[in-house]
């Protein structure tokens, strides 16, 4: 799979079969993901997976879709408001390395924003001033959805004198 058909066929999956998946596989996406962009190199992103017990105490209402593994995603807050920013920003772009990594080898992911709500944060252990980028469900996925359609991009073209 080519990366624009990658990016063009991803979907967040909301069904995962119960097939387990391995923690070196899903290590080898977050390795390819970590050759995101990022300001100054300070790699902001921080994974988490999430054990059975906390992931319990979450309580999302589909557990994430039965989902085999769950991941916590959070961003380094900065010395500065713009640091912290930008490694949200590169954070984000490290998620979209993930989901495609794992899309191209077969895999689906759900990404859910539970996890930045202040009672997830503290059963999570967020420390303050680190941002959440998201939670997210990974496995081999029961259902994929048809492609939600998009804006013409010419829509959100324009250009500057
Ligand atoms: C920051 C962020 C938070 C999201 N939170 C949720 C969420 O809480 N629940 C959910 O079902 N999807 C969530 N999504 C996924 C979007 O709903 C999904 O990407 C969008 O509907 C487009 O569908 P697609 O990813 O299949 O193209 C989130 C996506 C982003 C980028």
């Amino acid at each position: 799979m080519n990366t624009i058909e990658a990016i063009r066929t991803r979907r967040n999956i909301k069904a995962f079969k119960p097939d387990a998946i391995a923690r070196e596989t899903i290590v080898s996406w977050l390795e390819a993901a970590s050759f995101a962009p990022n300001h100054r190199m300070t790699e902001p992103w921080e994974v988490r997976f999430v054990g059975p017990e906390t992931r319990a105490k979450l309580n999302h209402k589909t557990d994430f879709g039965a989902a085999p593994v769950v991941l916590l995603l959070t961003s380094k807050g900065g010395a500065t408001p713009i640091e912290r920013e930008e490694n949200l920003m590169a954070s984000a772009c490290f998620a979209q390395n993930f989901l495609l990594a794992a899309h191209s080898e077969g895999a689906g992911t759900f990404w859910s924003s539970l996890a930045a709500s202040p009672r997830s944060r503290e059963i999570l252990g967020v420390p303050e001033g680190d941002d959440v980028v998201g939670i997210f469900g990974v496995g081999y996925p029961e259902e994929e959805p048809p492609a939600k359609e998009r804006t013409p991009i010419a829509q959100k073209i324009s250009d500057l004198a």
